[in-house]
C-alpha cells in the first residue's frame, strides 16, 4: 500500500481543527493531497480562505469547507460539526490540532490561566470528539489523532499548565482509544518536540530570553542538541499524523508516537 498516494482518502471527510497553525495547515494539505474531503476550522477567517486557495491551486479536485469556530465556544463546536456533515457528510478522520501554550513557572501560574490552557488543550478536543463520535460508531468507522507533545511525556520547566494538558490529552487517547476500538475507531496522538511552527519559534524565543541568547542562538542549541542535527517541519508532523489516519496503520491503537530528532535518546 502506497499510503501518500491520492486515493487513499478518496470519499473520506477529514475535520482538522487547528488548521491556521503550522502543523493543522499542513495536515489539511496532505489529506486534501491524499483524496479526502477536508473541513478545516480555526479562529483566523483569511488564514483559512488562503489554506483553501492553497489547496484547490495544487489539487483543483479537492473539495474544502471553511468553518471559522472559537472552539472554546460550546455553539460554536455545534455549528461545526453540524455544518462539516451536513455540507460533506459524516467525519470520518478526525485531527484535534488547536492548541495553545500559557502557564509558566508555579510563582506565575493564575488560576484563570491553568484552567485556560486545561480547557483548550483537554476538555475541547474531548468535547468535540464526543460530538462526532456518535456518527462514526454508527457507520463503524474512524481514526482520531489528538496534536499532543513531547511535553505530555515528561515534565518542561515553567511547564505545569501546559504539560500537564498534554499527559490528559495522552491520557484521554488511550482511555477513549480502549472504548472506540470495539467500533472500528482508531484513537492516537503524536507527540511532536519542537517544531519549527509559530508556536514553536515563540517556545525556543521564551526559552532564550530565559538565559539571554537570541532566538537564533537558541534555535542553534536546540538542533544540535537533537541526534537528528534540526528540530521537526510542519510537514514532518503532517506525514505521521496522517500515515495514523490510514490503514496501514490498522493495528496501531492509542499510541503516543514522538517526531523529535531522536531526542528522547539525547546526545
Ligand atoms: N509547534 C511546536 O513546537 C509544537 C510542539 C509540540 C506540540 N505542538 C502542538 O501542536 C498543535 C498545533 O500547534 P502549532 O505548532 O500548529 O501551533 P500554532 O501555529 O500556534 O497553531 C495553533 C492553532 O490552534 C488554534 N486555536 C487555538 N485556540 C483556539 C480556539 N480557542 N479555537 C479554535 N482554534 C484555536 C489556532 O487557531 P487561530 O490562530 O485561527 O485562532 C491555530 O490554528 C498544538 O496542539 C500544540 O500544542 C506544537
Amino acid at each position: 500500500m502506497t499510503i501518500f498516494s491520492s486515493d487513499v482518502f478518496t470519499g473520506k471527510h477529514a475535520l482538522v481543527t487547528g488548521a491556521t497553525g503550522g502543523i493543522g495547515y499542513e495536515t489539511a494539505k496532505a489529506l486534501a493531497q491524499m483524496g479526502a474531503d477536508v473541513t478545516i476550522t480555526g479562529r483566523r477567517e483569511e488564514v483559512l480562505n488562503e489554506l483553501k486557495e492553497e489547496i484547490q491551486d495544487d489539487f483543483p479536485e479537492a473539495k474544502v469547507f471553511i468553518v471559522v469556530a472559537d472552539l472554546t465556544n460550546a455553539s460554536d463546536r455545534e455549528t461545526l460539526v453540524q455544518e462539516a456533515e451536513d455540507k460533506m457528510g459524516p467525519v470520518s478522520l478526525l485531527v484535534n490540532s488547536a492548541g495553545i501554550t500559557g502557564g509558566g513557572v508555579m510563582e506565575d501560574l493564575t488560576q484563570e490561566e491553568l484552567e485556560k490552557v486545561m480547557h483548550v488543550n483537554f476538555t475541547v478536543p474531548i468535547l468535540l470528539t464526543q460530538q462526532i463520535y456518535e456518527s462514526m460508531k454508527k457507520n463503524k468507522e474512524g481514526a482520531i489523532v489528538n496534536v499532543s507533545s513531547l511535553s505530555g511525556l515528561r515534565g518542561t520547566y515553567g511547564g505545569t499548565a501546559y504539560t500537564g494538558s498534554k499527559f490528559a490529552l495522552n491520557a484521554f487517547t488511550q482511555s477513549f482509544g480502549l472504548e472506540a476500538i470495539e467500533h472500528n475507531i482508531r484513537v492516537n496522538a503524536v507527540c511532536p518536540g519542537y517544531v519549527d511552527t509559530k508556536m514553536g519559534r515563540d517556545g525556543i524565543r521564551r526559552k532564550g530570553e530565559r538565559e539571554n541568547r537570541s532566538f537564533e542562538e537558541q534555535l542553534k542549541i536546540e538542533n544540535a542538541n537533537l541526534p537528528s542535527g534540526r528540530i521537526s517541519t510542519a510537514r514532518e508532523v503532517a506525514n505521521t499524523i496522517t500515515f495514523l489516519l490510514t490503514d496501514a496503520a490498522e493495528n496501531v491503537v492509542g499510541e503516543a508516537v514522538k517526531i523529535s530528532g531522536g531526542s528522547v535518546m539525547g546526545l
